[in-house]
């Protein structure tokens, strides 16, 4: 390959790239680098790099410097204003050339994360704003943790010893984990905690710990300082928003590890220090953390550590499926059926036997959310004041069972003993067993993945980070 096509390349890849050689004078200089810096290549091509960019000196240019010293420079963050006025902030990292151990020249790859930048300063920005607003409604006398203990129905042994031992957690001030399957009303659970404690003037915000990558959570929980990487702002986290109140962090076993280790160090010493700050500060907040998995099975696969888990363990509320409390089953009905009466102006009397046998007998995977849609749905089909069987969605209506004597894919692996272990956790072993398998097949490509195991890539991410496999290979 000739030096032309090299040239090629290196000017139709993303990254901006200056090569000068040891007397500091730009020998290449790509078009990415030219537009980063808003110059032409030949104003910048064979000439010194402080007559190009007046601005910098001998110790400020990372070129000169890793001429001078032989030593590479890496990912140096670096914020500036182009000719043209725009400020761009970029990733550099600077390393010597070096032949016969010589120091020949020294080359400069620049990744502009401008754009990463301003959208992460952004989302801090909306969260500030909406928890800026909840507060200003808590002025005026309104809640933000809507349930009470009286919202939770259920007279099931189960719930009844639920809601005491939650009773009793309200007025301490330790940590919780709640821990349910989805729609099982852990969300109702947190907030009726919060509810129902001294904290109850205080603050409530939640915040999901699966949707955000591990720096930008970090400065959303314990806030940044001026210089670090969400923005050139000093803002407040969430911990310091909900001073004297509860945040709650749900999905916690999807937050990444390293983090978890920061959480832990404020849960024990009720301090934190903002992203890029040097400054501790006192907090006062009640964290109440909920999952859908069992805690130890989180632990065991490495998405929860253990010294975390010990912490919040301390109080740990275990809400059952539906299915394991179907006595709770008549009471939501009516309960549901009166709420969305009122919502929906309606005078609808109850549900007909046969719908009432089949939500008896109903698996419920969904549990209460399940439940709730079901009847809301119905509501909204019915013309006379009953739910009837047809007023019912297909798959509750007609759960799928297997056809007899048809052979099933992993019959012969199944042991009969097995049954009797955690149906879901099974499935969901399973599922990432087949998942690892593919990624591994697949060289840790993501894309590729997805395509082996047909689903889609958006998916296929978050089930990597429930399993803590970190993308290796984005494209
Ligand atoms: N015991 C209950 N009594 C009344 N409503 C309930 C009960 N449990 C759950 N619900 C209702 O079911 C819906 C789901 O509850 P919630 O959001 O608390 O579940 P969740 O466990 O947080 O689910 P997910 O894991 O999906 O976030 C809500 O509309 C809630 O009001
Ligand atoms: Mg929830």
């Amino acid at each position: 390959m000739d030096v032309g096509n090299f040239h090629l390349i290196l000017d139709s890849i993303d990254e901006g790239i200056q090569v000068v050689d040891r007397n500091g004078v730009t020998v290449f200089y790509n078009r990415v680098a030219a537009n980063l810096d808003n110059l032409k290549p030949e104003e910048v091509l064979g000439k010194h790099v402080l007559e190009v960019f007046p601005s910098l000196c001998r110790e400020t240019s990372t070129l000169l410097q890793v001429l001078k010293t032989g030593q590479p420079v890496l990912n140096r963050e670096q914020t500036f204003m182009n000719y043209k006025g725009d400020t761009i902030t970029t990733i550099n990292s600077t390393l010597p050339i070096v032949v016969d151990n010589k120091v020949i020249g020294a080359v400069e790859v620049s990744r502009d994360i401008t754009l990463i930048q301003e959208m992460a300063r952004r989302i801090v920005d909306l969260q500030t704003e909406l928890f800026a607003k909840k507060e200003g409604r808590r002025d005026i006398g309104s809640d933000r943790a809507h349930y009470t203990f009286k919202d939770i129905v259920g007279e099931s042994e189960s719930i009844l010893e639920l809601k005491r031992k939650a009773a009793r957690a309200a007025g301490s001030a330790s940590a919780v984990l709640v821990q349910g399957e989805t729609g099982t009303g852990k969300e109702l659970f947190v907030q009726a905690i919060h509810n129902a404690g001294t904290r109850r003037t205080g603050p409530f915000i939640a915040q999901n710990c699966a949707a955000l990558p591990e720096g930008l959570l970090e400065g959303i929980l314990f806030g940044t300082t001026k210089g670090g990487f969400t923005g050139a702002c000093d803002r407040p986290g969430l911990f310091e928003l909900a001073d004297s109140g509860t945040i709650f962090l749900d999905e916690i076993d999807s937050m990444p590890s390293g983090l978890q280790g920061k959480l832990l160090r404020v849960l024990s010493e009720k301090r934190l220090r903002r992203v890029g700050d040097t400054k501790e500060r006192v907090v006062n907040v009640r964290v109440i953390a909920a999952m859908t998995r069992p805690p130890e099975h989180a632990v065991a696969a490495g998405l929860l550590r253990e010294d975390l888990y010990y912490r919040l363990n301390v109080i740990c509320l275990r809400i059952p499926p539906l299915s394991e409390r179907r006595e709770d089953i008549p009471l939501l009905i009516d309960h549901f059926i009166s709420k969305f009466n009122r919502q929906l102006m309606m005078n609808v009397k109850g549900v007909s036997d046969e719908v009432r046998k089949l939500f008896l007998s109903y698996d419920w995977p969904g549990n209460v959310r399940e439940l709730e849609h079901a009847i809301e749905g119905a509501m909204h089909m019915l013309d006379g004041d009953m739910i009837l069987l047809e007023h019912l969605p297909e798959h509750i209506r007609k759960p799928r069972l297997p056809e007899k004597d048809s052979h099933l894919p992993f019959d012969d692996i199944i042991q009969d003993e097995e049954l009797g272990s955690d149906f879901r956790e099974t499935v969901r072993d399973l599922e990432n067993t087949l998942i690892r398998r593919a990624y591994a097949k697949a060289g840790g490509n993501v894309s590729k993945t997805a395509r082996i195991l047909g689903i889609p890539r958006q998916t296929l991410q978050y089930r990597l980070r429930r399993l803590g496999i970190q993308e290796e290979n984005p494209r």
